[in-house]
């Protein structure tokens, strides 16, 4: 049978590989739904190849954008952030792709959960924000949650190995970034040309510049913690600059099973979408002997201690992840704007929480409110330290 797939954040770079997977896999895999937030060229460009019956613009502020759609496009067109949410809802849709960046997506994960689908997430923040309500509702719903992360793909395929009980350790690979070998000078005060020039992975450019500050493997140690509901203890972090062993289970009995791949996303992506199958794909396979070998280091802490913010974060729980989430969020948008120094992104989540009351058990709304107070206090400590701008 079918199956039909909405892709929100279609326009970025998760959203684009997904659409060459799914054209790649062929009938049985069919474009229900994309999104776009303002890319509106691209998104039509994506409905005159694609033909879906849904395609939401998020953020049309005036007519313009939904014109341009409605004279390209004569299926149902959604505006605004209610879009999504109302297409992770649909009967029609079997799996939802998040490729949506940022806390923006956690409405329409948390829609797509309560509806019982299958979530296909590439789109980190919600899980670290909210990953236990997130898991919780999943299960009292029937959905299924596949990571797309290319790290929390291997894992969630070395997990098959054996059972829960039998792991001893989750090992996130990583990077390292360009700023692996810097000094912590040259880290502080990189600039967002340097930032944005990732040595392996082509993204967009928040989680770029998180991955030059290792805040995109806080996240993901956060991301791991709630997905496999392990504690954070048992997560390790080893960078891996090739970025071939995408990440690693080790078993009680010392066996440590890996997934291995070239790095590139339409991989993760297309196993997460024809789940439980493996069928063939259209990334490049792996030539191991062409590589020649595989190195792995520790990751320097006194440079990334984004790694230690994110483990803290992830150990004192509740409102903690939410708010290293929206910090960094906030952060990453002055930098990517000019305003700040890459260094000054881990002082603001720092900053953030030293001063954040933590508090346990909190609900969706008042984790956004949590949310909401981060950004803001991200915003008043830059007015009133004004050293900090650049
Ligand atoms: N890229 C990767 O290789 C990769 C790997 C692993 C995980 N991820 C995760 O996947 C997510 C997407 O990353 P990406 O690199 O694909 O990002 P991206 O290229 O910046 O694309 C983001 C997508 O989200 C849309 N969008 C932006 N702001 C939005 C909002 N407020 N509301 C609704 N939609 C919004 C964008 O629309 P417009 O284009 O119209 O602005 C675009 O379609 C992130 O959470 C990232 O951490 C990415």
């Amino acid at each position: 049978m079918t199956k039909k797939i909405a892709i929100l954040g279609s326009t970025g770079s998760i959203g684009q590989s997904a659409l060459n997977v799914i054209e790649a896999l062929g009938p049985e895999y069919e474009v229900f739904a994309l999104s776009a937030h303002s890319k509106v060229e691209i998104l039509a460009e994506q409905v005159r190849r694609f033909r879906p019956a849904v395609a939401a613009l998020t953020n049309s502020t005036g007519p313009d954008g939904v014109d341009y759609l409605k004279t390209r496009f004569s299926g149902t067109i959604l505006t605004g952030a209610g879009a999504l949410v109302d297409i992770a809802g649909m009967p029609q849709v079997d799996i939802v792709l998040f490729g949506v960046v940022g806390a923006a997506g956690l409405p329409a994960v948390m829609a797509a959960a309560q509806a019982g689908k299958v979530l296909a997430i590439a789109n980190k923040e919600p899980l670290v924000i909210a990953g236990q309500i997130l898991m919780k509702t999943a299960r009292r719903h029937g959905a299924t949650i596949l990571p797309v992360d290319s790290e929390h793909s291997a894992i969630f395929q070395s997990l098959q190995a054996g059972k829960a009980s039998e792991v001893n350790k989750i090992i996130l690979t990583a990077s390292g970034g360009p700023f692996r070998k810097a000094t912590a000078e040259t880290f502080a005060n990189a600039t967002k040309e340097q930032a944005l020039a990732h040595p392996t992975w082509a993204m967009g450019p928040k989680i770029t510049v998180d991955s030059a500050t290792m805040m995109n493997k806080a996240l993901e140690v956060i991301e791991a913690v709630r997905l496999f509901e392990t504690p954070p203890e048992k997560v390790d972090v080893l960078v891996h600059p090739e970025s071939i062993v995408h990440s690693m289970v080790e078993y009680v009995d010392g066996s440590v099973i890996a997934q291995l791949g070239t790095p590139d996303m339409k991989t993760p992506i297309q196993y997460a979408l024809t789940y439980p199958k493996r069928v063939p794909g259209i990334a490049k396979g792996l030539d191991l002997a062409h590589l020649g070998r595989l190195t792995f280091e520790l990751p320097n802490r006194s440079i990334f201690r984004s790694l230690d913010l994110g483990f803290e974060a992830a150990r004192v729980g509740g409102s903690a992840p939410a708010v290293f989430n929206a910090a960094n969020e906030a952060a990453v948008e002055q930098f990517l704007s000019g305003r700040i120094r890459l260094g000054t992104i881990l002082e603001l989540v720092e900053h953030c929480l030293q001063v954040h009351a933590v508090r346990q058990g909190l609900g969706l709304e008042e984790l956004m409110d949590v949310d909401r107070w981060a950004r803001a206090e991200v915003e008043q400590v830059l007015k009133n330290r004004r050293q900090l701008m650049v």
